[in-house]
């Protein structure tokens, strides 16, 4: 089976791409580079010791990617735009990317009569919580022009699938991201100033950054740090293969790819620092606007459903993070 990743060398990308080689699936990653690079890919055959084939494009220009992916199975879509501060500032460039791109994708798969896909959604499509943990039947209310870009594309993929369920769909909402390849020849590689708390913690603790700020230390939750659901890149990257395999059920289905366990910013930083056998130092910095106390994933309908749970532990994704970082403290550059 041929599987067409768009954002294939990002951070999420090159994990799901290692477990996919590994599985025997033959690849075309499809990525514009625009938060990556061909380094990422080439380490990504260097662990598998397998090849993927690579094209750089846009997923706005519908014509060389309607060519990229002739004779695929199948699209994982990653392709996109994520830092929350950022669309606040430029949603334009958000909904050209995230929405627009995904139209232009989807027409390529119609015409290339490709109708299996599992697109990368996120928990910030649920907004604060009425209640916790999230299920898929939470409310949707995104805050933010990202977490609304994401919302835009699952409600014309639930139109697509209701104008024809020959399509075979599955919505994945990730909850929040860590950790690294156990080999540390990939990870999240941030530019510039880390906008997430793991890749942040990860750069004080190699002496890239001074201190953390914690964001927030007044919040109802049981140390008054904000609380989230962490979950292992490779247990992430898998579960898109779950998915991909559990396809030949026809539904455009919202699946939550969480642990179902929350950790504050002061578990985390207690764990990395005995992971890292590294100080975190840290202040008490102001909330950061628009952050939610807390939230967590039900992850009962990825068990059920996809045959899925995640594996790792908090130890495991500190682990991991700290030994990517270690190994390549300028990310990947060489
Ligand atoms: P990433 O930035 O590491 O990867 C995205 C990849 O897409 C990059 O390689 C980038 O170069 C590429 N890309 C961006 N715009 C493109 C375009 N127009 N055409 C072609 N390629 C393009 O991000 P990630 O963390 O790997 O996230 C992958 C997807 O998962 C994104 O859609 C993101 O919104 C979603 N997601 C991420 C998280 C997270 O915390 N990392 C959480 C929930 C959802
Ligand atoms: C986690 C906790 C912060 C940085 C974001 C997106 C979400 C998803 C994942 C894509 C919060 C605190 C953070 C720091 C801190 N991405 N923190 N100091 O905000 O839960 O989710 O990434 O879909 O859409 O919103 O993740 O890692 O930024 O924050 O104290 O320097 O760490 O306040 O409590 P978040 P995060």
């Amino acid at each position: 089976m041929k599987i067409f990743i768009t954002g294939g060398a990002g951070y999420i990308g090159t994990h799901t791409c290692v477990e996919l080689l590994q599985k025997g699936y033959d690849l075309v990653v499809y990525d514009n580079f625009s938060n990556s690079s061909a380094e990422a890919i080439r380490r990504v055959e260097s662990i598998t010791g397998k090849t993927l084939t690579l094209i750089i494009g846009d997923i706005r220009d519908e014509d060389t990617m309607m060519a990229a992916m002739e004779g695929c199975d199948a699209v994982i879509h990653l392709a996109g735009l994520k830092a929350v501060g950022e669309s606040v500032e430029k949603p334009l460039d958000y909904y050209d990317n995230n929405v627009h791109g995904t139209l232009c994708l989807l027409r390529a798969m119609k015409i290339n009569n490709i109708k299996t896909l599992v697109f990368s959604s996120s928990a910030t499509v649920y907004g604060n919580p009425i209640e916790l943990p999230f299920t898929e039947r939470h409310p949707l209310q995104p805050t933010n022009p990202y977490g609304q870009t994401k919302l835009v594309v699952e409600e014309i993929l639930r139109d697509l699938y209701r104008s024809d369920n020959s399509w075979k769909i599955i919505i994945l909402r990730y909850f929040n991201p860590v950790g690294a390849h156990p080999s540390g020849l990939i990870g999240e590689n941030p530019q510039g100033i880390p906008n997430n708390l793991m890749p942040y913690i990860a750069q004080v603790a190699i002496g890239r950054r001074e201190f953390l700020n914690v964001f927030g230390n007044d919040y109802p939750t049981h140390d008054g740090t904000g609380v989230r659901d962490y979950i292992h890149i490779v247990d992430l990257a898998q579960g898109h293969i779950k998915a991909l395999e559990a396809l030949e059920l026809p539904q455009c289905t919202p699946i939550n790819l969480g642990t179902g366990q929350g950790y504050s910013v002061l578990d985390i930083v207690k764990a990395f620092s005995n992971a890292s056998r590294k100080e975190v130092p840290y202040i008490i910095a102001p909330r950061r606007p628009g952050d939610i106390a807390e939230f967590y994933a039900d992850p009962s309908f990825a068990q059920e459903f996809i045959q899925w749970s995640a594996s790792k532990s908090l130890e495991d994704m500190c682990r991991d993070t700290w030994n990517f970082q270690f190994k390549n403290p300028d990310g990947y550059r060489l």
